[in-house]
């Protein structure tokens, strides 16, 4: 099914909470619907942005040129078969990476214990590499289901994906693309020793960061070797506030929104804090969550 609204609030559709409206909102629920999607971004005339959870967004305020295109593909995870003695699991893109691991975790199949606590959905997941506590999302990979308007739907083995830190790329010079579905290869365990793993991690987590605040996770990327939270900290911009926004006192590389916030005083906290970095350190920090806006960030 497709759905479409207009004037759709980015603080409504993002964990963070902030932005101002998008041009229109166009909804899948079903792969076969991404086929009249390309006519319609062209109906309505913006610049299509594809929008997950919306766990990993600084949306600007106002009125913003884009067409968000939110692949809201649920389909509930089923193992397959197994392949070298892994099981695969495949999954819908719009499906709680949580819930996911909560799935597998029942099911005995272990390889994404790591990703405990990161919000969003599969796809969201899959498109950021989203990692932590030394797990990858695309290093568990079997395959995706990607479309692309030029390209139609096809399938992409992992062997051919190109993966890095925070960094996915199915295919080269392809952009646009939305991940419709994913097949983990993963490997069977004991369900309590996984269940066990993810509570360590989530504990280890809830003690780190601050998991309940609105925030979008990292607010920048690590540079190589050394940590954007340990440099922001130590730079002085942990628990530094301006009109509602913060890093957190909890972990300096979480920007949050501690209510009434916007766009501007973030991006004023984001370039203060790369400005008092870069004099300091001599490093300069680069954006981990995805920025919407109608200028260059
Ligand atoms: N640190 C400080 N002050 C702070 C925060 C951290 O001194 O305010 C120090 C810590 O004490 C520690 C070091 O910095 O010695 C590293 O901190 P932490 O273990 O919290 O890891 P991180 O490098 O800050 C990364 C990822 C997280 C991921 C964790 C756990 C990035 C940008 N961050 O954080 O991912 O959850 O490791 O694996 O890669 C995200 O991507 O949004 C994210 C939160």
């Amino acid at each position: 099914m497709i759905t479409i609204q207009e004037k759709p609030s980015l603080a409504r559709r993002t964990t963070l909470g902030i932005g101002g409206t998008a041009l229109a909102e166009v909804q899948v629920t079903d792969a076969l619907d991404c086929f009249a999607l390309d006519s319609i971004v062209k109906k309505i005339g913006g610049t299509p942005f594809i929008l997950g959870a919306g766990s990993n967004i600084l949306a600007d305020d106002g009125e913003l040129p884009f067409v968000l295109i939110h692949p809201n593909i649920r389909t509930e995870p089923i193992i397959s078969y197994e392949v070298e003695g892994k099981a695969l699991v495949t999954v819908g893109a719009g499906f709680p990476l949580q819930k996911l691991l909560y799935f597998c975790a029942e099911n005995g199949l272990s390889g994404l214990e790591g990703l405990v606590g990161i919000p969003g959905n599969v796809g969201g997941a899959v498109a950021m590499n989203a990692g932590s506590y030394g797990v990858e999302t695309c290093a568990q990979l079997h395959s995706i289901v990607l479309y692309h308007p030029e390209h139609g739907i096809w399938q992409v083995d992992a062997a051919a994906i190109q993966y890095g830190y925070r960094y996915f790329c199915p295919c080269e010079n392809l952009k646009n693309y939305m991940v419709l579905q994913a097949t983990f290869a993963l490997t069977q365990k004991e369900s309590n020793g996984i269940k066990k793993s993810m509570s360590l991690n989530f504990l280890k987590k809830k003690s780190t960061q601050p998991v309940a605040a609105r925030s979008a996770g990292c607010v920048f990327k690590n540079p190589l070797g050394e940590s954007a939270g340990r440099l922001l900290d130590a730079a002085g911009l942990k628990g530094k506030q301006m009109c509602g926004m913060a890093f957190s006192s909890v972990h300096a590389n979480f920007l949050v929104n501690e209510g009434g916030g916007s766009a501007q005083a973030a991006f004023a906290l984001i370039d203060c804090a790369r400005e008092a970095v870069l004099q300091q350190f001599g490093i300069q920090l680069e954006m981990e969550v995805r920025v919407i806006s109608w200028q260059s960030r």
